[in-house]
Formats: structure tokens, sequence, C-alpha cells
């Protein structure tokens, strides 16, 4: 059993499975002993609740800075009260979205300068890095369908600014390909969750 907490992350543009996945990777994890903490950004709990609602749900103009700003005043919080707590007491911490999510959408999606997001997500995450990410990638138009009708504020951006994200994304993993880890997401979810399930079997 671990007793070396771990901070593994899950990335990919909306309706990519990436919430199935980890709440599989959490089930196989607990099922071989292992304590875990499910969490995710925007919003884990209390004022990140906050910041999500008005994220995802206020109808007023928002701009690309503004919104980056509170992508990282909520991911400052959760790595402050909810992350580092949970790892640093040996526990294997599963967050849903994290600093590549603000680099691939507000950086490609938005178009805000990646070197300064960079910058601002390591003062949000106090230098800390995710040990382990996947990245979900699937084409946009079977994401978005999956999706549905009823969108929130993030996920009306349309298609055009999906697929910048998707590219984002796998931008990030070509940099990074050691912590980054790219799994095709448009197989059945009991493929996709093998892939994961093996790749864990290396860090634990
Ligand atoms: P969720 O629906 O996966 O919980 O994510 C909420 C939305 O917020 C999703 O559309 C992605 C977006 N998002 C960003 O644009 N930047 C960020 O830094 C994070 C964490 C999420």
């Amino acid at each position: 059993m671990a007793n070396k907490g771990l901070f593994i992350t899950f990335e990919g543009v909306d309706g990519c499975g990436k919430t199935t996945q980890l709440k599989l990777l959490s089930e196989y994890l607990k099922n071989h002993g292992y304590e875990i903490v499910i969490t995710r950004e925007p919003g884990a709990k209390g004022l990140g609740e906050k910041i999500r609602e008005i994220l995802l749900h206020y109808d007023g103009e928002v701009s690309s800075r503004a919104e980056s700003f509170l992508f990282l005043a909520d991911r400052a919080q959760h790595i402050d009260k909810i992350v580092n707590p949970a790892v640093e007491s040996g526990k294997i911490v599963l967050c849903d979205r994290h600093t590549d999510s603000t680099i691939a959408y507000q950086g490609y999606g938005r178009g805000v300068d990646i070197e300064q997001l960079s910058v601002l997500n390591l003062l949000a995450t106090d230098g800390k890095k995710p040990d382990l990410t996947f990245v979900f990638d699937i084409d946009v138009e079977t994401s978005m369908s999956r999706v549905g009708a009823e969108m929130d504020r993030m996920e009306s951006s349309g298609i055009e600014f999906f697929n910048k994200v998707r590219n984002g994304y796998l931008d990030i993993a070509k940099n990074e390909p050691e912590r980054v880890k790219v799994i095709n997401a448009n197989r059945t979810v009991t493929d996709i969750s093998k892939e994961v399930v093996s790749i864990i079997s290396e860090i634990i």
C-alpha cells in the first residue's frame, strides 16, 4: 500500500468523459486499499463553490483576464485548503481539472498570454505540480454532442473554441510527456479505464 501521497489530475474538453474515468479509477484504488480524495476545479467546496457559480452561471459580460483570475483564485484556495493537506497526509488526490485547464481554455481558447498564465499558475499552486495528468482526447463534435443542449457559460463557447482547447491540451502533452499522458477517449468506457489503470499501476 502507498504511504506517499499523490496528486493526479484529469483533463480534457467538456464532454470528454474524464469525470467517469476519475470515478472508476477511484473505485479501483479504494478496492486496492488506497485512501482517495476526489476533488475538482473550479469549486471543490466553500469559497470555491461561490467562484464556480460565477464562472459557470454569471450571465453578464466577463473579460478573459477576469475569467482567468477567477479560476486562479479558486485554484489557490483549493491547493492550500484541500490538495496539499491531503497529499501531505499520504492520500491519493484525484482532481477533476487543474492548471492545464487554464492554459488550454484561457490560453489557447481565449487567447490570454500563455507565458503569463503559466507564471500565474505557479503563484496559484505555490509551485506544486501534479505527479501525473491524464488528458482525455476526443473529437469535439462527439464531446459536444454529449454535453447536450443545456450548456453553462463555458460550454456555450462554440466548436471553434473547443478545437483550440483540444489542440492546446495536445501541445501541453507534447511539451511535458513525462507528466501528461494522452488517452484516446473515442473508445468504450471500459477500454479507456483499462489504459488508465495500467498507467497508474506503473507509478503506485
Ligand atoms: P467542469 O464542467 O469540468 O467542472 O469544468 C468547468 C468549466 O470550467 C469547464 O468548461 C472548463 C472550465 N475551466 C476553465 O476554463 N479554466 C480552468 O482553469 C478550469 C479549472 C476550468
